[in-house]
């Protein structure tokens, strides 16, 4: 297992199994401090079950896990209290405000001190923008308030690290917009937030590194960037006298190159100059339209890796 501080959760040979199915299947997790690291993977890959063992709610059949260099669960007590969840709607009273529902729930764990339960509830609320809200009962609030209440609750005590398992779920865009917001604003402080999520664009938009789940399995991890540096750069021509193209285009030294109705797709080095090109297709009489350099989406990359697609919205 990669020890030392620099991570704040890993994972080495974790594996779940009900019955004879492997929910998750040997992954090995490395998490760094200070990133916000998305757990992409349709449903059913396995994302629930792993953040469940993470936090000690399940065991692990094989594998180890540390948690701030915490082994789990031998030192899950001493890990727990730096730690911040959000993985099952937590149950509110609809008829009790949002404020009461935060003191009630502080007050029923013994770690947390009543002296300070006020002050902390209300900074709490106040972090997740609902401090006008507070007096309101649960009932009257929208989605994305219960959501931001259920991150409140996750935030009454200073936390490393934050894990939540697909927090924008079910929620419309108003509200997606509201808990990413909140994600942005968590992480911009440092704190190290762990999101599953089975939308790729979410993860695109909201994390600096992520992991990819496939039955169980990661199939890829890494920094986004990187990843997405991976993948091959393309070239996009749209011009007139396309078959002539090409042909210009070979005497260039690339190949490969992929013929569409009205436009041209090759894949070139990242370093491509294409300004020289487009001077060379201007000197010969081309009407270029187009040209650009592509890097192919995320999710491109992904589905060649792992034969599937991700539910996309955009
Ligand atoms: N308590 C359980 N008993 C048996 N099978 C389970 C249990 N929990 C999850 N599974 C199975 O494990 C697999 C992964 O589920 P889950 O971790 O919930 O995936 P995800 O969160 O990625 O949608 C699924 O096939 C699911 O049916
Ligand atoms: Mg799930």
């Amino acid at each position: 297992m990669i020890q030392g501080q620099e991570l704040a959760i890993s994972t080495s040979s974790l594996t779940k199994q009900f019955g004879s199915q492997k929910a998750v299947s040997g992954i090995s997790l490395s998490v760094p401090r200070g990133s916000v690291f998305g757990f992409l993977g349709p449903n059913g890959s396995g994302k629930t079950t792993t953040i469940r063992m993470l936090l000690g709610l399940a065991d692990a059949s094989e594998g180890e896990i540390e948690l701030l260099g915490h082994p789990i669960p031998k030192q899950l007590e001493q890990a727990l209290p730096k730690i911040g969840a959000l993985v099952e709607g937590p149950a509110f009273y609809p008829y009790m405000s949002g404020r009461n529902n935060l003191i009630r729930i502080d007050s029923a764990d013994r770690f947390s001190e009543a002296k300070t339960r006020k002050q902390r509830v209300d900074a709490a609320l106040e972090r997740v923008g609902l401090s006008n809200a507070s007096k309101k009962k649960v009932h009257a609030y929208s989605l994305g308030m219960k959501q931001r209440l259920g991150l409140a609750n996750a935030l009454l005590k200073p936390r490393e690290i934050l894990i939540l398992d697909e927090p924008t779920n079910g929620l419309d865009p108003q509200g997606t917009r509201e808990v990413r917001n909140l994600i942005r604003s968590l992480a911009a402080e440092g704190i190290t937030i762990f999101v599953s999520s089975h939308l790729l664009s979410e993860i695109e938009q909201l994390c600096s590194h992520l992991a990819v789940m496939t039955a169980g399995k990661i199939v890829a991890q890494g920094n986004i960037q990187e990843l997405r540096n991976e993948s091959q750069t393309r070239l996009v021509l749209k011009s007139d006298r396309i078959d002539e193209l090409v042909d210009v285009l070979k005497g260039q030294g690339l190949s490969k190159i992929s013929l569409k109705s009205d436009h041209v797709v090759v894949p070139v080095p990242t370093e491509f100059d294409v300004a020289t090109l487009n001077q060379l297709l201007v000197k010969k009489k081309f009407m270029i339209s187009e040209i650009r350099l592509e890097q192919p989406s995320l999710e491109e990359y992904f589905v060649n890796l792992t034969g599937e697609g991700f539910e996309v919205v955009r």
